[in-house]
């Protein structure tokens, strides 16, 4: 059981906290954003509100972990960034793994992971540092995730793929066995990956097609 502290105010934090406290081992003991974010009303969920820039003062280290389950903006460089500010702090981060995602016991999950219901990660398979896994997807045998990753729902990866840091998986794409991803693929809504992808490019379609080269950052929404 750790005490936690929940990076964020905005959609995410308020599932994590519902989570933490629904299915976990875990408390929840305060929120933490940046003085920039700060609102007047210091507290949320009815828990204390703290600035980041302080936080180490009131919350050692040796007492409190963090969970920072930040959206997927600018293909998870946002979510990137505060996971290495909280990691310089010198801060242990949980990861949540919900009771209803199949998970066998020789899979590695890192920290700041973020996994929701009916994900299944099939035996053999890695799941680097802060990667965000929404409902019903599936990590097929040998297959890595490396950090920073986003999974949106339903996505099908088959066995011994690879999918590279920063990269961003619409709802309902597929991938196919054995394929790698490179660094910041961006893979459209519904979409079916058949060959190996370059960094930062954009592919959508059935079977998918790149419609853009290093550009999958500019895309803001993701
Ligand atoms: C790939 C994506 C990022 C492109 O977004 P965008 O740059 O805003 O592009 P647009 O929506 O303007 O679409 C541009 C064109 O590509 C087409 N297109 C968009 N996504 C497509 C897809 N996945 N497959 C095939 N065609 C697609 C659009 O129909 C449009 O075609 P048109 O110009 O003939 O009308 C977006 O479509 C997508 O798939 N996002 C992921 C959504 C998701 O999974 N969300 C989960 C919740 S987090």
């Amino acid at each position: 059981m750790a005490k936690v502290i929940i990076f964020g105010l905005r959609d995410l934090a308020e599932l994590a906290h519902y989570y933490l406290n629904v299915d976990s081992e875990h408390e929840v003991v305060a929120f933490s954003v940046n003085y920039d974010y700060l609102p007047k009303e210091r507290l949320f969920k009815s828990l204390p509100i703290i600035p980041f820039e302080e936080v180490v003062d009131k919350y050692p280290t040796t007492d409190y972990k963090f969970l920072a389950p930040m959206a997927s903006l600018k293909m998870n460089t946002l979510r990137e960034q505060v996971y290495y500010a909280i990691k310089e702090k010198g801060y242990d981060m949980i990861s949540y793994i919900s009771s209803k995602a199949n998970v066998y016991e020789n899979v590695s999950i890192g920290e700041n992971c973020f996994i929701q219901a009916g994900t299944t990660l099939q035996p053999f398979t890695k799941v680097g540092n802060n990667v965000v896994m929404w409902s019903n997807n599936s990590l097929g045998h040998h297959g890595e995730i490396k950090d920073h990753v986003t999974l949106a729902a339903q996505v099908a990866i088959a066995g011994r793929c690879s999918i590279g840091e920063n990269s961003f998986l619409g709802t309902n794409s597929t991938i196919r066995n054995g394929t790698v991803l490179a660094k910041g693929t961006l893979v459209g809504i519904g979409s079916v990956i058949t060959n190996n992808t370059e960094e930062w490019s954009v592919y959508m379609g059935n079977p998918a097609r790149r419609i853009g080269k290093n550009i999958s950052k500019s895309i803001l929404h993701i």
